[in-house]
C-alpha cells in the first residue's frame, strides 16, 4: 500500500510521502504502538516534534520495525524554548537521541515564535546542521509571510516546506499561495480539522456517493490539491482507513464543493501572537 502512496518532490529534490502519520496530541506512552501500527499499516512518514515529547515512542517504533531506515521519512520540528543558534544546535542533538536515528529527515522550526526575535538565528543554526548532512531538507511551520521573507532575505537555503494549519474549513489560502510560489511545499496539519470537518453535510454526501467515509473525502481532497498530509489517529482501523484513500478520485464539482467550506474555522494558534515556550 505504500509504496503507492504518491510522493511530492520537494525543492532540493527529496521526495516526501504525501500522506504521513501525524503524532501531535498522542500521549507518550501510547506513541511507540500507535506508530507500530501505523508503519504495519504501510505508512513511511511519521511526524512528530520535540514539543509533543513522543519522540522516543517514535524512534522505539522506527527501530522494531524491520523497515530500511532509508525507506522511511521522519520529520521533528525545534521547539520555541530552544530557539537561538546554539541552542539549536544542542536541541537537535537530543531530538536525534531520543529519536535513535543518525539523520533526520526533515527539521522544522515549529513556531515563528515573532516576539522572541530568534527564528533567523535559529533558521542559520539549521542550515548548518543541512549543510553538515544530518538532515536531509529543512523547513519551517506555521510561518506566515513576514516570518519566511525574514529568512528568506537573511538565509541561504529556501526552506523546504511550510507546515501549516490547512483544511476544507480553514484553507489559508494567500499563505499557501505564498509558500508554493516561494517554491516552498505546502503541508497540511489538522487535515482533518481535528475531525470537526469530517461531520459535515456536502463531505458526507461525497463519501457516501464513493462507499468510503468522510476522512477518505477529506484526505483525497488535500491529495489531489497537491498538499503533503499528516492525519492524526490512535484509532487503529482509521489509521488503516486514512491511508486507503488511492480507490476512488473526486471529480471537478466534489473538489469545488470541498472547497468551498472555507469557513475561517482555525482550530490552533494564531502563528503571529502564539508565545508559548513549549516546555
Ligand atoms: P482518533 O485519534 O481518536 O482516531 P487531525 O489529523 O485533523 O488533527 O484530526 C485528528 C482527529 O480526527 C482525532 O481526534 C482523530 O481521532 C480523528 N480522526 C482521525 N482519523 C479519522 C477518521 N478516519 N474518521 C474519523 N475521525 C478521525
Amino acid at each position: 500500500m505504500s509504496s503507492s502512496i504518491p510522493s511530492v518532490t520537494l525543492n532540493n529534490s527529496v521526495l516526501i510521502p504525501q500522506i504521513g502519520f501525524g503524532t501531535y496530541q498522542i500521549e507518550p506512552d501510547d506513541t511507540r504502538a500507535a506508530t507500530e501500527f501505523a508503519l504495519e499499516a504501510g505508512y513511511r512518514h511519521i511526524d512528530t516534534a520535540a514539543a509533543y515529547g513522543n519522540e522516543a515512542g517514535v524512534g522505539e517504533a522506527v527501530r522494531a520495525c524491520a523497515i530500511p531506515r532509508e525507506e522511511l521519512f521522519i520529520t521533528t520540528k525545534l521547539r520555541n524554548a530552544d530557539q537561538g543558534y546554539e541552542t539549536t544546535l544542542r536541541a537537535f542533538e537530543q531530538s536525534r537521541r531520543n529519536l535513535g536515528v543518525e539523520t533526520i529527515d526533515l527539521y522544522l522550526i515549529h513556531w515563528p515564535y515573532p516576539r522572541h526575535g530568534l527564528f533567523v538565528e535559529s533558521w542559520l543554526a539549521i542550515e548548518r546542521l543541512y549543510a553538515d548532512g544530518a538532515v536531509r531538507a529543512i523547513g519551517v511551520s506555521n510561518f506566515l509571510p513576514d516570518h519566511l521573507e525574514g529568512i528568506l532575505a537573511e538565509g541561504t537555503v529556501v526552506p523546504a516546506i511550510n507546515q501549516i494549519e490547512l483544511h476544507p474549513t480553514f484553507q489559508q489560502t494567500s499563505l499557501s499561495d505564498f509558500t508554493i510560489q516561494h517554491g516552498i511545499a505546502v503541508e497540511a496539519y489538522s487535515p482533518l480539522g481535528q475531525g470537526l470537518d469530517l461531520d459535515n453535510r456536502a463531505v458526507r454526501a461525497i463519501a457516501e456517493s464513493h462507499g468510503v467515509t468522510p476522512a477518505q473525502v477529506v484526505l483525497r481532497w488535500h491529495l489531489q490539491r497537491g498538499f503533503i498530509a499528516i492525519p492524526k489517529s490512535t484509532t487503529p482501523a482509521r489509521i488503516l482507513a486514512n491511508l486507503d484513500i488511492l480507490g476512488f478520485s473526486l471529480d471537478v464539482s466534489e473538489m469545488a464543493l470541498v472547497t468551498a467550506l472555507e469557513s475561517g474555522n482555525r482550530t490552533s494558534a494564531d502563528p503571529a501572537t502564539f508565545d508559548f515556550s513549549q516546555r
